[in-house]
């Protein structure tokens, strides 16, 4: 048996991602500011954009500040942004990471005394000090030190010298100013004490940032030193032109026609027959599956585009295709280009759009899109 054939062209799906626009959306957010900087999301492999391109599209876009969830993105971003004034790890870096974070310039955030005290140990052991940022839990609950009870085990870190305490942050639970504008106010009054506290610890002022794009739309109050914006910079979460930055999608996901079949009425469609045509009609199968990140939720209920013209999916997702009822006399062929999540003449589906289906978030639509699929990069050097 010969495992070693080359490899067909099946005709998968891809990924295409407008550079340009991503530039212009960094332009939208950042003219905005005003005095503050923008600091650039890039976790989660920019949210499915691709980390290297979308973190040089960024710098070229003059963004010089970028966050991570973990050190190996933040290496990647090392490589591909050399300049870059800080590379910030949003997660918790470890002590052995230690030596890379001083090589590489690489900052992380703080979480606890406990972790404060590895980190310092582990920067002493190799004759370093190493530039951190406090993450104060002030009600997200997740990662930091809990405000205000543990705000005394952050200064007694300021002192220690294996670390040199630059910053100090904190992350929104919610930024909902009709229905719990408590909420965000909350987290603001208690990040606020903590400052002075921390600052006489540490005896200088601190680099601050609180928002992410909710915060940074609709609380230019708490803009901070920087915001860190992750989704309006790929264009979701901030489409409305009235309110104080709009963005647009940057990500086409696109697929092809693989064969169209003419078929009865009652004809079952798919695993388990979940749709049986009602008419005589026609049905594409198309090459993206719930291996690709298209959802099964999407069985009977998401939509493609076709030839410029919303056609529905119909019966379940499969692992590498789905299946489309084009109507009769489509004049759809084989080889035809679809559009999953994008435009075509006009007509638009985005990822908010299926996000809506699968009773999830267009983070999750983003970043589920198989890391295995081509991203193809337009409008920028990257080309
Ligand atoms: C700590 C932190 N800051 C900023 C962001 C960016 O959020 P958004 O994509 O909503 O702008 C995230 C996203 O998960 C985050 O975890």
């Amino acid at each position: 048996m010969r495992f070693n054939a080359p490899m067909m062209n099946c005709g998968g799906s891809w990924v295409e991602v407008d550079l340009a626009q991503l530039g212009a959306n960094a332009a939208s957010i950042r003219n905005a500011l005003g005095g503050a900087d923008l600091m650039a999301v890039v976790k989660a492999d920019a949210y499915g954009h691709g980390l290297a391109a979308t973190a040089s599209a960024l710098r070229r876009a003059n963004v010089k500040k970028f966050a991570v969830a973990y050190v190996a993105e933040a290496m990647v971003v090392r490589q591909a942004v050399p300049d870059a004034e800080l590379i910030l790890v949003l997660g918790v870096a470890s002590p052995q990471d230690v030596a890379q974070l001083l090589a590489q310039r690489i900052t992380p955030v703080v979480v606890s005394a406990e972790h404060g005290c590895d980190l310092a140990a582990a920067a002493t052991a190799m004759d370093g000090r190493l530039p951190v940022h406090l993450k104060l839990d002030t009600g997200m609950g997740r990662l930091g030190f809990v405000c205000p009870q543990e705000v005394d085990a952050a200064t007694r870190l300021c002192r220690l010298s294996g670390l040199d305490v630059r910053g100090v942050c904190t992350h929104f639970a919610m930024v909902e100013l009709q229905r719990k504008p408590e909420a965000s106010r909350g987290q603001v009054d208690k990040f606020l004490a903590a400052l002075p506290v921390l600052e006489e610890a540490v005896g200088h002022r601190l680099t601050r940032h609180m928002s992410s794009t909710r915060g940074a739309l609709l609380l230019p109050e708490c803009d901070q030193d920087f915001v860190r914006v992750g989704i309006a910079l790929y264009g979701y979460g901030a489409s409305d032109a009235t309110q104080r930055f709009a963005t647009r999608p940057i990500l086409q996901w696109k697929a092809r026609v693989m064969q169209v079949k003419k078929v009865p009425a009652d004809f079952a469609v798919g695993y388990y027959g979940s749709y049986r045509t009602t008419t005589a009609t026609e049905v594409a199968t198309i090459s993206c599956g719930y291996t690709d990140g298209y959802q099964r939720y999407l069985g009977n209920h998401g939509h493609v585009l076709i030839g410029g013209e919303r056609r529905r999916v119909v019966g379940r997702v499969s692992m590498n295709w789905i299946t489309v009822d084009l109507g009769p006399d489509s004049g759809v062929r084989p080889g035809d280009e679809v559009t999953l999540i994008g435009e075509q003449d006009g007509a638009a589906i985005w990822a908010d759009e299926l996000a809506t289906h699968c009773e999830t978030i267009a983070y999750e639509i983003l970043t589920g899109i198989s890391r295995q699929i081509e991203r193809r990069y337009h409008g920028g050097a990257a080309e």
